[in-house]
Protein backbone atom coordinates (compact mmCIF):
# COMPACT_ATOMS: atom_id res chain seq x y z
CA UNK A 1 0.00 0.00 0.00
CA UNK A 2 2.72 2.11 -0.41
CA UNK A 3 -0.07 2.92 1.35
CA UNK A 4 -1.60 3.49 -1.46
CA UNK A 5 -4.85 1.50 -0.76
CA UNK A 6 -7.87 1.10 -2.23
CA UNK A 7 -10.24 3.66 -2.03
CA UNK A 8 -12.73 1.47 -1.25
CA UNK A 9 -11.27 0.32 2.14
CA UNK A 10 -10.33 -2.91 1.66
CA UNK A 11 -7.30 -3.31 3.25
CA UNK A 12 -5.67 -5.75 0.99
CA UNK A 13 -6.12 -4.07 -1.85
CA UNK A 14 -2.78 -2.16 -1.90
CA UNK A 15 -0.99 -3.92 -4.92
CA UNK A 16 -3.17 -3.65 -6.59
CA UNK A 17 -3.52 0.21 -6.12
CA UNK A 18 -0.02 -0.04 -6.12
CA UNK A 19 -0.05 -1.14 -9.97
CA UNK A 20 -2.84 1.05 -10.99
CA UNK A 21 -0.92 3.95 -10.70
CA UNK A 22 1.75 2.57 -12.98
CA UNK A 23 5.17 1.06 -13.15
CA UNK A 24 7.80 2.34 -15.00
CA UNK A 25 8.29 0.02 -18.15
CA UNK A 26 11.03 -2.78 -17.78
CA UNK A 27 13.40 -0.51 -16.05
CA UNK A 28 16.24 -3.03 -15.97
CA UNK A 29 18.14 -3.42 -12.45
CA UNK A 30 21.79 -2.34 -13.57
CA UNK A 31 24.27 -4.36 -12.30
CA UNK A 32 27.47 -3.34 -10.53
CA UNK A 33 30.90 -4.79 -9.24
CA UNK A 34 29.01 -6.37 -5.95
CA UNK A 35 30.02 -3.34 -3.22
CA UNK A 36 27.07 -5.28 -0.89
CA UNK A 37 26.57 -2.41 1.62
CA UNK A 38 26.84 -3.69 5.17
CA UNK A 39 24.37 -0.83 5.74
CA UNK A 40 25.14 -0.15 9.02
CA UNK A 41 25.77 3.04 11.13
CA UNK A 42 29.10 4.09 12.21
CA UNK A 43 28.39 7.40 13.16
CA UNK A 44 29.01 9.06 16.87
CA UNK A 45 25.74 10.18 16.49
CA UNK A 46 23.82 6.70 17.43
CA UNK A 47 22.45 5.94 20.81
CA UNK A 48 25.28 3.75 23.23
CA UNK A 49 23.40 0.25 22.47
CA UNK A 50 25.76 -0.32 19.45
CA UNK A 51 24.27 -3.76 18.11
CA UNK A 52 26.56 -6.21 16.28
CA UNK A 53 27.95 -4.41 13.56
CA UNK A 54 29.36 -6.29 10.23
CA UNK A 55 32.04 -4.74 9.46
CA UNK A 56 32.32 -2.39 6.14
CA UNK A 57 34.06 -3.68 3.08
CA UNK A 58 37.47 -2.35 2.93
CA UNK A 59 37.59 0.39 0.73
CA UNK A 60 39.95 -1.73 -1.86
CA UNK A 61 37.08 -3.69 -2.77
CA UNK A 62 35.22 -0.72 -4.19
CA UNK A 63 36.58 -0.18 -7.71
CA UNK A 64 37.51 3.25 -8.33
CA UNK A 65 36.63 5.16 -4.97
CA UNK A 66 40.09 5.16 -3.30
CA UNK A 67 41.22 6.95 -6.44
CA UNK A 68 41.86 10.63 -6.80
CA UNK A 69 39.74 10.44 -9.70
CA UNK A 70 36.12 9.95 -9.56
CA UNK A 71 34.42 7.41 -11.81
CA UNK A 72 32.43 8.33 -14.89
CA UNK A 73 29.91 6.14 -14.39
CA UNK A 74 27.01 6.92 -12.63
CA UNK A 75 26.13 3.54 -10.31
CA UNK A 76 29.98 3.38 -9.90
CA UNK A 77 29.53 6.17 -7.59
CA UNK A 78 27.04 4.85 -5.32
CA UNK A 79 26.58 1.24 -2.58
CA UNK A 80 25.47 -0.89 -4.99
CA UNK A 81 22.07 -1.67 -3.36
CA UNK A 82 20.95 -3.78 -5.59
CA UNK A 83 17.77 -1.80 -6.57
CA UNK A 84 19.46 1.57 -6.78
CA UNK A 85 22.74 1.00 -7.48
CA UNK A 86 23.60 4.66 -7.58
CA UNK A 87 22.27 5.57 -4.39
CA UNK A 88 24.07 6.39 -1.48
CA UNK A 89 28.03 6.38 -1.13
CA UNK A 90 30.21 3.30 0.14
CA UNK A 91 33.07 5.67 1.47
CA UNK A 92 30.56 8.05 3.28
CA UNK A 93 28.76 8.10 6.76
CA UNK A 94 27.00 11.49 7.07
CA UNK A 95 26.96 12.81 10.60
CA UNK A 96 24.42 15.46 10.16
CA UNK A 97 22.59 17.90 7.32
CA UNK A 98 21.45 21.33 8.17
CA UNK A 99 18.60 21.84 5.04
CA UNK A 100 18.25 25.89 5.15
CA UNK A 101 15.46 26.47 2.09
CA UNK A 102 13.73 29.13 1.09
CA UNK A 103 10.80 28.02 -0.57
CA UNK A 104 8.07 29.83 -2.56
CA UNK A 105 5.70 27.54 -2.22
CA UNK A 106 3.35 28.34 -4.98
CA UNK A 107 5.99 28.23 -7.08
CA UNK A 108 7.21 25.12 -6.00
CA UNK A 109 10.75 26.32 -6.20
CA UNK A 110 13.14 27.70 -3.89
CA UNK A 111 16.62 28.43 -3.23
CA UNK A 112 18.73 26.60 -0.58
CA UNK A 113 21.91 25.58 1.15
CA UNK A 114 22.50 22.27 2.47
CA UNK A 115 25.34 21.50 5.25
CA UNK A 116 26.36 18.62 5.58
CA UNK A 117 28.96 17.08 7.82
CA UNK A 118 30.09 13.71 6.83
CA UNK A 119 32.81 11.06 7.82
CA UNK A 120 34.39 10.13 4.41
CA UNK A 121 37.32 7.75 4.74
CA UNK A 122 41.15 9.13 4.59
CA UNK A 123 42.37 8.75 1.23
CA UNK A 124 39.08 9.46 -0.82
CA UNK A 125 39.45 12.61 -2.60
CA UNK A 126 35.93 13.24 -3.16
CA UNK A 127 32.57 13.39 -1.97
CA UNK A 128 29.60 11.80 -3.61
CA UNK A 129 26.16 12.65 -2.77
CA UNK A 130 23.05 11.83 -4.61
CA UNK A 131 21.60 14.94 -6.28
CA UNK A 132 19.08 14.99 -9.30
CA UNK A 133 18.44 17.58 -11.47
CA UNK A 134 19.35 20.17 -9.09
CA UNK A 135 21.21 23.49 -10.16
CA UNK A 136 24.53 23.75 -8.23
CA UNK A 137 25.72 27.17 -7.52
CA UNK A 138 28.05 26.70 -5.50
CA UNK A 139 30.12 24.23 -2.95
CA UNK A 140 32.16 25.04 -0.11
CA UNK A 141 34.43 22.07 1.97
CA UNK A 142 34.91 24.41 5.53
CA UNK A 143 35.96 27.74 4.94
CA UNK A 144 36.94 27.08 1.38
CA UNK A 145 35.37 26.65 -2.23
CA UNK A 146 35.60 23.62 -3.43
CA UNK A 147 35.55 22.16 -7.02
CA UNK A 148 32.63 20.05 -8.16
CA UNK A 149 31.20 18.00 -10.80
CA UNK A 150 27.57 16.25 -11.44
CA UNK A 151 27.78 12.73 -12.84
CA UNK A 152 24.62 11.59 -13.73
CA UNK A 153 22.78 12.00 -10.89
CA UNK A 154 25.67 12.23 -8.34
CA UNK A 155 27.13 15.41 -6.98
CA UNK A 156 30.75 15.09 -6.94
CA UNK A 157 32.84 17.38 -4.66
CA UNK A 158 36.52 17.58 -4.61
CA UNK A 159 37.96 17.35 -1.33
CA UNK A 160 41.15 18.75 -0.53
CA UNK A 161 44.56 16.18 -0.15
CA UNK A 162 45.36 16.98 3.30
CA UNK A 163 42.28 16.75 5.39
CA UNK A 164 40.53 14.75 8.90
CA UNK A 165 38.01 12.52 8.19
CA UNK A 166 35.73 14.78 9.26
CA UNK A 167 34.11 17.00 6.33
CA UNK A 168 31.67 19.87 6.52
CA UNK A 169 30.80 20.58 3.25
CA UNK A 170 28.18 23.37 2.11
CA UNK A 171 26.23 23.45 -0.83
CA UNK A 172 24.17 26.60 -2.46
CA UNK A 173 21.69 25.31 -5.50
CA UNK A 174 18.04 26.02 -6.96
CA UNK A 175 15.56 23.63 -7.63
CA UNK A 176 11.90 23.46 -8.89
CA UNK A 177 11.63 19.56 -8.15
CA UNK A 178 8.80 17.76 -8.91
CA UNK A 179 7.48 13.88 -7.63
CA UNK A 180 8.98 11.82 -10.61
CA UNK A 181 8.14 8.37 -10.91
CA UNK A 182 10.66 6.36 -8.98
CA UNK A 183 11.66 2.68 -10.39
CA UNK A 184 9.87 1.31 -7.83
CA UNK A 185 6.98 2.41 -9.50
CA UNK A 186 5.54 5.20 -7.44
CA UNK A 187 5.87 8.72 -7.54
CA UNK A 188 8.38 9.93 -4.97
CA UNK A 189 9.99 13.26 -3.91
CA UNK A 190 8.52 17.03 -3.71
CA UNK A 191 5.27 17.59 -4.66
CA UNK A 192 2.89 20.25 -4.97
CA UNK A 193 -0.70 20.85 -4.32
CA UNK A 194 -3.17 23.57 -4.00
CA UNK A 195 -2.46 24.40 -1.22
CA UNK A 196 1.47 23.91 -1.11
CA UNK A 197 3.61 21.15 -1.30
CA UNK A 198 4.88 18.11 0.82
CA UNK A 199 7.77 15.49 -0.11
CA UNK A 200 7.47 11.88 0.19
CA UNK A 201 10.65 10.70 -0.19
CA UNK A 202 10.59 6.71 -0.01
CA UNK A 203 12.40 4.99 -2.02
CA UNK A 204 14.89 7.88 -3.81
CA UNK A 205 12.99 11.18 -3.55
CA UNK A 206 15.38 13.44 -0.97
CA UNK A 207 17.91 13.32 -3.86
CA UNK A 208 15.25 14.82 -6.15
CA UNK A 209 15.52 18.03 -3.95
CA UNK A 210 18.12 18.22 -1.84
CA UNK A 211 21.92 16.80 -1.87
CA UNK A 212 22.38 13.75 0.34
CA UNK A 213 23.64 10.59 0.66
CA UNK A 214 20.11 9.30 -0.32
CA UNK A 215 20.15 5.75 0.96
CA UNK A 216 18.22 4.19 4.04
CA UNK A 217 21.37 3.04 5.48
CA UNK A 218 23.10 6.00 6.15
CA UNK A 219 21.03 7.59 9.29
CA UNK A 220 21.74 11.10 10.63
CA UNK A 221 20.55 13.63 12.43
CA UNK A 222 18.86 16.57 10.51
CA UNK A 223 18.26 20.35 11.26
CA UNK A 224 15.48 22.17 8.69
CA UNK A 225 15.37 26.03 8.59
CA UNK A 226 13.01 26.98 6.44
CA UNK A 227 11.78 30.36 4.96
CA UNK A 228 8.46 30.61 3.34
CA UNK A 229 7.14 34.21 2.17
CA UNK A 230 3.58 34.34 3.64
CA UNK A 231 1.50 32.81 6.47
CA UNK A 232 2.16 29.47 5.42
CA UNK A 233 2.91 26.30 8.44
CA UNK A 234 5.94 24.71 7.98
CA UNK A 235 5.64 20.72 9.38
CA UNK A 236 9.66 18.80 9.61
CA UNK A 237 10.60 16.45 11.50
CA UNK A 238 11.46 16.60 15.24
CA UNK A 239 10.99 19.71 17.85
CA UNK A 240 10.13 23.08 16.46
CA UNK A 241 12.73 25.10 17.96
CA UNK A 242 11.42 28.08 16.55
CA UNK A 243 8.27 29.10 14.84
CA UNK A 244 8.14 31.28 11.75
CA UNK A 245 6.11 33.83 10.02
CA UNK A 246 7.23 35.63 6.76
CA UNK A 247 10.66 36.42 6.09
CA UNK A 248 11.25 34.66 9.22
CA UNK A 249 12.46 30.69 9.03
CA UNK A 250 10.78 27.67 10.66
CA UNK A 251 13.21 25.86 12.53
CA UNK A 252 12.97 22.01 13.03
CA UNK A 253 15.78 20.03 14.91
CA UNK A 254 15.30 16.04 14.53
CA UNK A 255 18.07 14.48 17.02
CA UNK A 256 17.63 11.10 16.93
CA UNK A 257 19.07 9.32 14.04
CA UNK A 258 17.05 9.44 10.92
CA UNK A 259 17.44 7.97 7.09
CA UNK A 260 16.70 9.96 4.19
CA UNK A 261 13.87 8.75 2.79
CA UNK A 262 11.67 9.62 6.37
CA UNK A 263 11.78 12.98 5.75
CA UNK A 264 8.86 15.37 6.54
CA UNK A 265 8.56 18.88 4.71
CA UNK A 266 4.87 19.95 4.55
CA UNK A 267 4.29 23.13 3.71
CA UNK A 268 0.89 25.18 3.08
CA UNK A 269 -2.63 26.40 5.33
CA UNK A 270 -2.48 24.03 7.97
CA UNK A 271 -2.47 24.20 12.01
CA UNK A 272 0.40 22.85 14.09
CA UNK A 273 -1.79 21.60 17.00
CA UNK A 274 -0.44 20.33 20.69
CA UNK A 275 -2.18 17.49 22.35
CA UNK A 276 -1.83 15.55 25.32
CA UNK A 277 1.27 13.22 25.84
CA UNK A 278 0.95 9.98 25.62
CA UNK A 279 2.18 8.06 28.56
CA UNK A 280 4.62 5.04 27.76
CA UNK A 281 5.18 1.53 29.24
CA UNK A 282 8.60 2.92 30.31
CA UNK A 283 7.28 5.66 32.56
CA UNK A 284 7.59 8.69 30.72
CA UNK A 285 5.23 10.39 28.32
CA UNK A 286 5.67 10.44 24.78
CA UNK A 287 4.65 14.20 23.50
CA UNK A 288 1.77 14.67 20.71
CA UNK A 289 2.53 17.06 17.89
CA UNK A 290 -0.30 16.96 15.10
CA UNK A 291 -0.96 19.13 12.14
CA UNK A 292 -3.64 19.31 10.27
CA UNK A 293 -6.00 21.73 8.23
CA UNK A 294 -7.97 24.25 9.72
CA UNK A 295 -11.57 22.35 9.13
CA UNK A 296 -9.86 19.03 10.27
CA UNK A 297 -8.71 20.43 13.69
CA UNK A 298 -11.99 19.70 15.09
CA UNK A 299 -12.09 16.21 14.32
CA UNK A 300 -8.70 15.31 15.74
CA UNK A 301 -9.55 14.06 19.82
CA UNK A 302 -10.94 10.55 18.15
CA UNK A 303 -7.61 10.12 16.05
CA UNK A 304 -5.42 10.89 18.66
CA UNK A 305 -7.17 8.52 21.11
CA UNK A 306 -7.35 5.78 19.04
CA UNK A 307 -3.25 6.01 18.48
CA UNK A 308 -2.72 6.58 22.59
CA UNK A 309 -4.70 3.13 22.68
CA UNK A 310 -2.50 1.81 19.74
CA UNK A 311 0.72 2.49 21.52
CA UNK A 312 -0.23 1.05 24.76
CA UNK A 313 -0.93 -2.16 22.32
CA UNK A 314 2.46 -2.06 20.46
CA UNK A 315 4.67 -0.64 23.09
CA UNK A 316 3.45 -4.23 25.35
CA UNK A 317 4.56 -6.29 22.30
CA UNK A 318 7.45 -4.44 20.78
CA UNK A 319 8.85 -2.66 23.81
CA UNK A 320 8.85 1.24 24.46
CA UNK A 321 7.76 3.65 21.68
CA UNK A 322 11.46 4.26 20.32
CA UNK A 323 11.56 7.95 19.31
CA UNK A 324 11.34 11.26 21.41
CA UNK A 325 8.09 12.40 19.97
CA UNK A 326 4.81 11.20 17.79
CA UNK A 327 2.14 12.75 16.23
CA UNK A 328 -0.20 13.12 13.43
CA UNK A 329 0.27 14.75 10.27
CA UNK A 330 -2.52 15.51 7.55
CA UNK A 331 -1.75 16.62 4.42
CA UNK A 332 -3.55 17.44 1.02
CA UNK A 333 -2.28 14.61 -0.83
CA UNK A 334 -3.47 11.85 -2.47
CA UNK A 335 -6.59 9.87 -0.61
CA UNK A 336 -5.02 6.30 0.18
CA UNK A 337 -1.25 7.51 0.89
CA UNK A 338 0.42 7.21 3.97
CA UNK A 339 3.80 7.34 5.00
CA UNK A 340 5.59 6.47 8.66
CA UNK A 341 7.66 10.11 8.35
CA UNK A 342 10.00 9.38 10.96
CA UNK A 343 8.21 10.71 14.54
CA UNK A 344 4.90 12.41 12.47
CA UNK A 345 3.32 10.24 10.50
CA UNK A 346 1.85 11.56 7.27
CA UNK A 347 -1.96 10.87 6.31
CA UNK A 348 -4.14 12.29 3.76
CA UNK A 349 -6.92 14.68 5.01
CA UNK A 350 -9.31 13.83 2.63
CA UNK A 351 -8.84 10.05 4.07
CA UNK A 352 -9.97 11.30 7.14
CA UNK A 353 -12.95 14.18 5.76
CA UNK A 354 -14.54 11.09 4.36
CA UNK A 355 -14.98 9.34 7.36
CA UNK A 356 -13.11 9.31 10.84
CA UNK A 357 -12.12 6.24 12.35
CA UNK A 358 -13.80 3.86 9.80
CA UNK A 359 -12.02 0.68 8.50
CA UNK A 360 -9.05 2.56 6.32
CA UNK A 361 -8.46 5.05 8.95
CA UNK A 362 -8.18 2.38 12.07
CA UNK A 363 -5.35 0.35 9.36
CA UNK A 364 -3.58 3.63 8.55
CA UNK A 365 -3.12 5.14 11.61
CA UNK A 366 -2.11 1.11 12.88
CA UNK A 367 0.65 0.73 10.24
CA UNK A 368 2.45 4.37 10.09
CA UNK A 369 2.26 4.29 13.78
CA UNK A 370 3.99 0.30 13.77
CA UNK A 371 6.77 1.87 11.54
CA UNK A 372 8.33 3.97 14.08
CA UNK A 373 9.51 0.85 15.57
CA UNK A 374 10.01 -1.06 12.26
CA UNK A 375 11.47 0.99 9.88
CA UNK A 376 12.13 4.39 11.71
CA UNK A 377 13.65 3.11 15.67
CA UNK A 378 15.37 0.38 13.32
CA UNK A 379 16.14 1.16 9.32
CA UNK A 380 16.79 -1.44 6.11
CA UNK A 381 20.20 -1.64 5.49
CA UNK A 382 19.23 -2.17 1.50
CA UNK A 383 16.36 -1.45 -0.11
CA UNK A 384 16.20 -5.40 -0.70
CA UNK A 385 15.10 -5.69 2.94
CA UNK A 386 11.89 -3.69 2.69
CA UNK A 387 10.16 -6.68 4.56
CA UNK A 388 11.52 -5.61 7.78
CA UNK A 389 9.33 -2.61 7.38
CA UNK A 390 6.11 -3.61 5.31
CA UNK A 391 5.53 -6.83 6.23
CA UNK A 392 6.07 -6.32 9.98
CA UNK A 393 3.80 -2.68 9.74
CA UNK A 394 0.88 -4.99 8.00
CA UNK A 395 1.21 -7.14 10.37
CA UNK A 396 0.87 -5.14 12.84
CA UNK A 397 -1.75 -3.31 11.76
CA UNK A 398 -3.64 -6.19 11.34
CA UNK A 399 -2.99 -7.25 14.74
CA UNK A 400 -4.92 -4.32 15.80
CA UNK A 401 -7.51 -4.50 13.68
CA UNK A 402 -7.82 -8.07 15.45
CA UNK A 403 -7.92 -5.73 18.40
CA UNK A 404 -10.29 -3.67 18.21
CA UNK A 405 -12.43 -6.51 16.38
CA UNK A 406 -13.24 -4.97 13.25
CA UNK A 407 -11.35 -7.72 11.52
CA UNK A 408 -9.56 -10.63 12.79
CA UNK A 409 -5.81 -12.22 12.53
CA UNK A 410 -7.08 -15.28 11.52
CA UNK A 411 -9.01 -14.14 8.51
CA UNK A 412 -6.59 -11.53 7.26
CA UNK A 413 -3.80 -14.28 7.77
CA UNK A 414 -5.95 -16.56 5.92
CA UNK A 415 -7.09 -14.76 3.08
CA UNK A 416 -3.65 -13.32 2.68
CA UNK A 417 -2.13 -16.55 2.75
CA UNK A 418 -4.64 -17.80 -0.17
CA UNK A 419 -3.51 -14.99 -2.18
CA UNK A 420 0.00 -15.63 -1.55
CA UNK A 421 -0.32 -18.86 -3.39
CA UNK A 422 1.70 -19.36 -6.85
CA UNK A 423 3.14 -15.95 -6.47
CA UNK A 424 5.59 -14.29 -8.95
CA UNK A 425 8.11 -12.99 -6.33
CA UNK A 426 9.79 -14.05 -2.60
CA UNK A 427 9.53 -11.28 -0.33
CA UNK A 428 13.21 -11.86 1.44
CA UNK A 429 14.26 -10.96 -2.60
CA UNK A 430 12.35 -8.25 -4.42
CA UNK A 431 12.47 -6.48 -7.51
CA UNK A 432 12.34 -3.18 -7.91
CA UNK A 433 8.66 -2.54 -9.41
CA UNK A 434 7.29 -4.52 -7.05
CA UNK A 435 8.98 -3.24 -4.25
CA UNK A 436 5.46 -1.77 -2.85
CA UNK A 437 4.10 -4.90 -3.74
CA UNK A 438 1.81 -7.32 -2.27
CA UNK A 439 4.80 -9.36 -1.01
CA UNK A 440 6.07 -6.55 0.93
CA UNK A 441 2.82 -5.72 2.66
CA UNK A 442 0.44 -8.33 3.29
CA UNK A 443 2.03 -11.50 1.18
CA UNK A 444 4.89 -10.23 3.77
CA UNK A 445 2.91 -10.37 6.72
CA UNK A 446 1.61 -13.88 6.13
CA UNK A 447 5.76 -14.94 6.98
CA UNK A 448 5.66 -12.85 9.94
CA UNK A 449 2.64 -14.83 10.85
CA UNK A 450 3.73 -17.85 9.77
CA UNK A 451 7.29 -17.40 12.10
CA UNK A 452 5.10 -16.39 15.14
CA UNK A 453 3.47 -19.99 15.24
CA UNK A 454 6.76 -21.71 14.45
CA UNK A 455 8.80 -20.38 17.16
CA UNK A 456 5.43 -19.78 19.76
CA UNK A 457 4.43 -17.02 21.19
CA UNK A 458 6.82 -16.01 23.53
CA UNK A 459 9.90 -15.86 21.28
CA UNK A 460 8.48 -14.49 18.63
CA UNK A 461 7.72 -11.24 21.09
CA UNK A 462 10.76 -11.19 22.48
CA UNK A 463 12.43 -11.33 19.36
CA UNK A 464 10.79 -8.60 18.25
CA UNK A 465 11.45 -6.60 21.27
CA UNK A 466 15.25 -7.64 21.18
CA UNK A 467 15.03 -6.89 17.73
CA UNK A 468 14.26 -2.83 18.52
CA UNK A 469 15.92 -2.87 21.50
CA UNK A 470 19.36 -3.95 20.35
CA UNK A 471 19.44 -2.03 17.06
CA UNK A 472 17.70 1.04 17.84
CA UNK A 473 19.07 3.89 15.86
CA UNK A 474 20.76 1.59 13.31
CA UNK A 475 20.22 -0.08 9.88
CA UNK A 476 19.98 -3.54 9.62
CA UNK A 477 19.68 -6.20 6.90
CA UNK A 478 17.55 -9.17 6.95
CA UNK A 479 20.49 -11.79 7.87
CA UNK A 480 20.77 -10.19 11.06
CA UNK A 481 17.23 -10.38 11.49
CA UNK A 482 17.45 -14.42 10.80
CA UNK A 483 20.32 -14.63 13.37
CA UNK A 484 18.90 -12.89 16.08
CA UNK A 485 15.43 -14.93 15.36
CA UNK A 486 17.87 -18.29 15.85
CA UNK A 487 19.24 -17.34 18.72
CA UNK A 488 15.58 -15.93 20.05
CA UNK A 489 14.33 -19.04 19.27
CA UNK A 490 17.24 -21.53 20.11
CA UNK A 491 16.41 -23.23 16.81
CA UNK A 492 17.88 -23.36 13.29
CA UNK A 493 15.40 -21.53 11.11
CA UNK A 494 17.29 -21.43 7.65
CA UNK A 495 14.03 -24.12 6.35
CA UNK A 496 11.65 -21.73 7.62
CA UNK A 497 13.26 -18.58 5.88
CA UNK A 498 14.02 -20.65 2.48
CA UNK A 499 9.94 -21.40 2.73
CA UNK A 500 8.74 -18.74 3.32
CA UNK A 501 11.12 -15.85 2.78
CA UNK A 502 12.69 -16.60 -0.21
CA UNK A 503 10.26 -19.03 -1.43
CA UNK A 504 7.90 -17.91 -4.70
CA UNK A 505 4.90 -19.97 -3.66
CA UNK A 506 4.56 -20.40 -0.38
CA UNK A 507 3.12 -23.50 1.95
CA UNK A 508 -0.34 -23.88 1.45
CA UNK A 509 -1.06 -24.03 5.27
CA UNK A 510 0.30 -22.01 8.21
CA UNK A 511 2.91 -24.25 10.37
CA UNK A 512 0.75 -25.99 13.05
N1 LIG B 1 6.19 3.44 3.47
C1 LIG B 1 4.90 3.88 2.99
C2 LIG B 1 3.90 3.01 3.73
O1 LIG B 1 3.69 1.89 3.42
C3 LIG B 1 4.78 3.77 1.50
C4 LIG B 1 5.54 4.80 0.71
C5 LIG B 1 5.63 4.46 -0.74
N2 LIG B 1 6.37 5.43 -1.52
C6 LIG B 1 5.79 6.35 -2.30
N3 LIG B 1 6.59 7.15 -2.96
N4 LIG B 1 4.51 6.44 -2.41
O2 LIG B 1 3.45 3.36 4.74
ZN1 LIG C 1 4.22 0.87 5.30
Amino acid sequence: MALVVAQSGCAADHSVETEAIGRLPGAPVPTLPQTDPDGTESSGTEPPTEPTEPTAPPSTTVPNVSTTDPPDVDSELGLGDEMFPELGAPAVDVVSYDVRLDVDADAGAFEGVVGVVADVELGVRFLALDAQQLDIASVDVGADAAEFELIGDELVIGLPEERDERVTASIAYAAAPNDVYSEAGLPAGWFQTSSGSYVLNEPDGARRWMPANDHPSDKATWRFEITVPGDETVSANGELTQRGSAGTPWIWEMDEPMSTYLVQLVIGDYELVDSEPIPSIDGGTIPMLNLAPTDLVDDLPPMLEETARQVAFFEERFGPYPLAGYGLAFVDSTPGLAMETQGRSMFDAGDFRREQLGYLQRLLLAHELAHQWFGNAVSPATWSDIWLNESFATYSQWLWLDEVGVDTLDRLAGDALSQRQNGVHSTGDPVVENLFGFESYDGGAVIVHALRLTIGEDAFFDLLRRWIFDNVGTSQATAEFIELAEEVAGVDLQTFFDEWLYATDLPDDYPA
